[in-house]
């Protein structure tokens, strides 16, 4: 079920309700299958190394025969963005700004955005847009993501269309200037300007964007993670509503620690009655998607050898939603 033709698969869902450890089985599952996959894990708290037993890092790392994995350090990476625009400055700015550059620099570093903009940055070399070696999207069959873009995100990919125009705009407005600046030369019988370095970077950012996004349409499959309680049911309707907002494919749900359906005393028993109107709920509110469920393991999937099970499972035709008899 899981082993659709498309190449991204995007695990999304609610903090802690397994979409780490289904994006590990799943990425086990087309290695199984002899497709070259990346996982890749945005969670700082180090959880796919964890699961796959191994350090990992900033960069692919291979796992074993068709896997390979890397964790994203956006905060490394924005950093080192930092860094570079600091470094050029340094060549081009007069020595008595330099402090105050700096200033603004750090404050950008620390700025909320900055962060999910080097992820979003990152997102994009990987899955083929850009330059170098990592961004060669074709070198990989299929790419596992085990956190889906957050809204923010979304809105910052969606954004293309609002870019061109306002980037448009500033170009017309740019140009008007330089005309003027150009005929004022010419007067002075002085040469050409080069181009406008800040409308190319503007027009860099938004074809990135764009490219992105068109990826994204064109090759990506959410899956959402969600368990069989309330409040990850609702969450995972808006994040329905707003993977569909922006016209990305959701293939399904995934249900995840469904306990099984024996099981002695009053505990279970009555977690067993809420599981089965919480499953019910389910067939009703999404009848139409595919819908895999994993069950609640009796032990911790904390290693490489936890995987294959969960895997199995994923590996299940997906069927409507039922509650369990
Ligand atoms: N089917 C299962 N049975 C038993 N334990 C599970 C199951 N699925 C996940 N877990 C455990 O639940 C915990 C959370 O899982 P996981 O880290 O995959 O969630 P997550 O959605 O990635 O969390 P976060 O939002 O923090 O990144 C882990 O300790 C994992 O071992
Ligand atoms: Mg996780």
């Amino acid at each position: 079920m899981l082993l659709s033709d498309r190449r991204l698969i995007l695990f999304g869902g609610k903090g802690g309700v397994g979409k780490t450890t289904m994006a590990a089985a799943c990425a086990g599952l087309f290695a199984d299958q002899g497709l070259r996959t990346l996982l890749v894990s945005t969670d700082p708290a180090h959880s796919t190394a964890d699961l796959l037993g191994m350090p990992l890092g900033n960069a692919p790392r291979r796992v074993r025969e068709s896997l390979w994995a890397l964790e994203i350090d956006a905060e490394a990476d924005a950093e080192a963005h930092v860094r570079r625009i600091a470094r050029d400055a340094e060549h081009s700015v007069s020595p008595e700004v330099l402090p105050t550059l700096r200033r603004h620099l750090d404050l950008a570093r620390h700025s909320p955005g900055t962060v999910e903009s080097a992820m979003l940055d990152r997102f994009a070399g990987l899955i083929g847009w850009g330059s170098g070696a990592e961004t060669a999207g074709d070198a990989w069959d299929r790419i596992v993501f085990d956190t889906a873009p957050t809204g923010h995100t979304l809105r910052l990919l969606a954004l293309p269309g609002l870019l061109t125009t306002w980037v448009e705009g500033m170009v017309r407005q740019r140009e008007r200037v330089r005309g003027m600046d150009r005929m004022l030369r010419n007067l002075a019988g002085r040469e050409e300007a080069t181009a406008d370095p800040v409308v190319a970077r503007l027009r860099e950012r938004r074809d990135r964007l764009r490219a992105t996004r068109a990826r994204l349409l064109a090759d990506a499959a959410f899956w959402l993670v969600l368990i069989p309680e309330r409040l990850a049911i609702e969450e995972t309707a808006r994040a329905l509503r707003t993977l569909e907002d922006h016209d990305l494919t959701v293939s399904g749900l995934i249900v995840n620690r469904v306990l099984p359906d024996e099981g002695e005393g009053a505990f279970l028993r009555a977690r067993l009655v809420q599981q089965r109107e919480r499953m019910a709920e389910l067939a009703q509110r999404f009848p139409t998607r595919p819908l895999l469920s994993v069950a609640h393991a009796a032990r911790e999937i904390s290693a490489p050898e936890d995987l294959p099970d969960i895997a199995r499972q994923l590996d299940a035709p997906g069927r409507a939603a039922q509650p369990p008899m």
